[in-house]
């Protein structure tokens, strides 16, 4: 029986010897059971939590940890692909497009359950995730290639402006 860290391990080799067009698939195939997610998380009451698993120059794999209520700002992904496979919870996801006027409007929406995966790109527009169910949700982020800035819409200028993807914790030692 292989420990959290060497199943880690299998799922990044996995992603390693696949190309992108498999990583829906990988994702959906994957016993995720095998990892234990604990020492890996981070709460926080202010804004919900990035904590890297793994990166390196083609992609990389980042645990995202959130509160009741706490949500992304509408954002775009650097030309980059990003999927997302749902551990924990339930997130409300809301897709915005500009409009004929270059107005920003919100013109899709769905309900991601656990254990969903979700693909999104720059094509498909802007979105935002919001963690609007009861109890906490965990959601796992795989960004190809690595996405160090991103488009943010700014609620308060009614702009978008260039905002940085920290992590707050990074187990990256495999
Ligand atoms: C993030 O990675 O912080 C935002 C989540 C996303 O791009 O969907």
């Amino acid at each position: 029986m292989l420990e959290t860290p060497e199943n880690i391990q299998k799922l990044v080799d996995l992603l390693a010897n696949n190309s992108n067009e498999e990583y829906n698939a990988v994702l959906n195939d994957f016993d995720f059971s095998t990892i234990d997610f604990k020492p890996y998380q981070s709460w926080s009451s202010k804004k919900y939590t990035r904590n890297c698993l793994y990166k390196d120059l083609n992609f990389e794999l980042i645990l995202l940890c959130w509160e009741h209520g706490q949500e992304t700002p509408i954002h775009g992904h650097d030309g980059e692909d990003c999927w997302v496979y749902l551990l924990e919870g339930e997130m409300k996801e809301v897709f915005f497009n500009m409009d004929d006027n270059d107005n920003l409007i919100a013109d899709d929406s769905q309900t991601v359950e656990t254990n969903q995966v979700t693909f999104m790109d720059d094509s498909q527009g802007f979105h935002k995730l919001k963690n609007g169910h009861d109890g906490r949700s965990m959601s796992l982020h795989l960004y190809a290639k690595p996405i160090e800035n991103c488009e943010s819409f700014d609620e308060k200028s009614q702009q978008f402006v260039k905002r940085s993807l920290n992590f707050d914790t990074n187990s990256d030692k495999y």
